[in-house]
């Protein structure tokens, strides 16, 4: 896992792996891009392997994601799953495929540089749009962006603030992102790709039909 912040994301998945709601799926690395961080501490106390790699300690974005890429490589992780991970890196060809990320929205909207937390919540809420929710995709290198892999809707309520409507898409958070590395797990990487390229087909013909039917 990477991670910069609170660490949410981390401890559901340490608290899905204990009771046996996620099988098969350990967290061999963690490495954070922050030191004083509560992802940190969660980390520490579920005594997994634990590396900072903080982006201000390296001149370009090469450095830094080869100082990211080298214990990754060094932990035999054979999937890498970002959660409220913040720094721009720059996947090498080998990480396409197995590298995932969740996002606070419906992308491809609501995502990009700068959009993450609860201005991603501002964002949507000042842009009146009626169902919001959140996103597991493949990076590549752009932020928020990549194969969307899966996607879970909820509702935004009139009487919606940033912080509520964080609160309800974290909710979805939690059980979209378990249930995709679930299925990683019992179907492998393989599944992600083939998932994602089914997912954009199907986009695709919606938004011809649209198209067809204007
Ligand atoms: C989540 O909302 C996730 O969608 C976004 O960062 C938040 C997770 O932060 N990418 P954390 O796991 O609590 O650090």
């Amino acid at each position: 896992m990477l991670i910069s912040g609170t660490g949410s994301t981390l401890a559901n998945l340490i608290a899905r792996i204990d009771d046996g709601r996620l099988r098969n799926v350990t967290i061999d690395l963690v490495i954070s891009s922050r030191s004083r961080v509560r992802g940190v501490q969660i980390a520490r106390q579920a005594h997994l392997p634990l590396q900072i790699v903080r982006r201000r300690d390296f001149p370009d974005v090469e450095s830094f994601s080869q100082a990211l890429v080298t214990p990754l490589d060094r932990s035999g992780a054979e999937l890498v799953a970002m959660g409220g991970f913040l720094c721009y890196w720059r996947l090498p060809e080998r990480y396409f495929g197995r590298v995932l990320n969740i996002h606070p929205a419906l992308l491809p909207q609501f995502g990009g540089q700068g959009m993450y937390g609860l201005r991603v919540h501002e964002a949507v809420l000042a842009a009146g749009v009626p169902v919001s929710g959140c996103t597991v995709h493949l990076a590549d290198n752009e932020y928020d962006h990549g194969p969307i892999v899966a996607q879970r809707k909820v509702p935004v309520r009139p009487d919606d603030t940033p912080e509520t409507l964080a609160a309800r898409v974290g909710v979805a958070e939690r059980e979209l992102y378990p249930h995709v590395i679930q299925r990683v797990a019992d179907r492998g990487l393989e599944w992600l790709t083939r998932r994602a390229a089914r997912r954009q087909a199907w986009l695709e013909s919606l938004l011809a039909r649209r198209q067809a039917s204007q």
